[in-house]
């Protein structure tokens, strides 16, 4: 029968993976977190220490003891579990993963932490699908509670289980999606309602800044306690039907990123870390607005934790 998870090893030390190990370090776990591109791990470090500042402040030397830096793949082959969070490209994945396979013992599980890129793409690099998901953390990967867990064709009970049992010692709120489909549940309903969201900047009903006001004191508010369908039935499905049969119609459903977005993106207005997206970001700003988000996060993370609403 296979031990509990002890050993983890974060493949990738950005603003997930040093997310992911500073989560499970601050939680008694031995973590290797893997990088080797140059000044990441240092990066790394800094991040770890700002972010467990917010949520364990007298945890912080003990969490940064237990978390080895390493630069090279070799290091993850003493590990239960490898999540891998380098950045969204297919290629990279698989070929980091296929490495993986001929340095990992036979019982160590592979999960990914993918945006939505097809688990079953991933998994063809490995001969361990058995042994082989998704579990896509959300940013800040450390404060956020859920994580989708995410079956290829072959993933066993077994390693669900295994898998689903570690994060919720991590203190997470696990989510089984039962199908490979792109973008997994969350990121299909973010970018649906973040389509609608550019569209309607680009079309001029209102600026960035009334359009997020909107979305944050209405819908926003209320999906902290209640999911969207949860919702649906307290509103009323009939009301909904009505409003549907006229509405969809003229809603946003372009199939390629708008105009807009892609300027941003070709621009390098990239956000925050650029210091300009949707909006401006003073570098001298930026640290702090993170780190009051994240411990406003971790407040209402607690709070909600109490409420049984949905
Ligand atoms: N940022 C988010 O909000 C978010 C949320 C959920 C999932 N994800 C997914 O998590 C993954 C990582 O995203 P991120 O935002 O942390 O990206 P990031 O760019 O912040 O970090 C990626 C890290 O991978 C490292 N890296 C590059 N090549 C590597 C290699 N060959 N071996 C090991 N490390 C390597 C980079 O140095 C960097 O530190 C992506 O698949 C992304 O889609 C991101």
């Amino acid at each position: 029968m296979d031990l509990p998870i002890q050993n983890l090893a974060v493949v990738g030390a950005g603003a997930m993976g040093s997310g992911i190990a500073a989560l499970f370090a601050s939680r008694g776990i031995n973590v290797v977190l893997i990088d080797p591109v140059a000044g990441a791990l240092e990066r790394a470090s800094a991040v770890i220490e700002r972010q467990v500042g917010v949520y364990a402040p007298d945890a912080i030397q003990e969490t940064l003891r237990r978390i080895r830096m390493e630069a090279g793949l070799e290091a993850a082959c003493g590990s239960d579990l490898v999540i891998e969070a380098v950045p969204e490209k297919l290629e990279l994945k698989r070929d980091i993963f296929a490495r993986l396979d001929t340095l990992c013992p036979a019982h160590t599980i592979f999960a990914t932490n993918t945006s939505g890129l097809s688990i079953n793409a991933i998994a063809e690099a490995v001969t361990r699908r058995d042994r082989f998901v998704g579990t896509h953390f959300f940013t800040p990967a450390d404060v956020i509670p859920l994580v989708e867990v995410v079956r290829c064709d072959q993933t066993t009970e077994a390693t669900v289980t295994r898998v689903m049992d570690f994060l919720r010692l991590g203190g997470k709120k696990p989510v089984l999606v039962r199908q490979d489909i792109p973008g997994f549940i969350a990121n299909r309903i973010q970018h649906a309602l973040a389509r609608e969201a550019i569209s309607l900047l680009e079309k001029g009903v209102a600026s960035a800044e009334d359009i997020d006001e909107v979305v944050k004191w209405s819908l926003g508010i209320r999906l902290a306690l209640t999911g969207p369908l949860a919702q649906r039935d307290m509103n009323g499905i009939d009301v909904h039907y009505a409003i549907a049969s006229y509405l969809y119609q003229d809603l946003e459903n372009r199939t390629t990123p708008s105009d807009l977005l892609r300027e941003k993106a070709e621009s390098g207005q990239i956000g925050a870390k650029a210091g300009q997206g949707f909006y401006t970001w003073p570098a001298e700003d930026r640290d702090r607005v993170l780190r009051e988000k994240s411990a406003a996060l971790a407040e209402l993370v607690a709070w909600l934790g109490d409420k049984k609403l949905s």
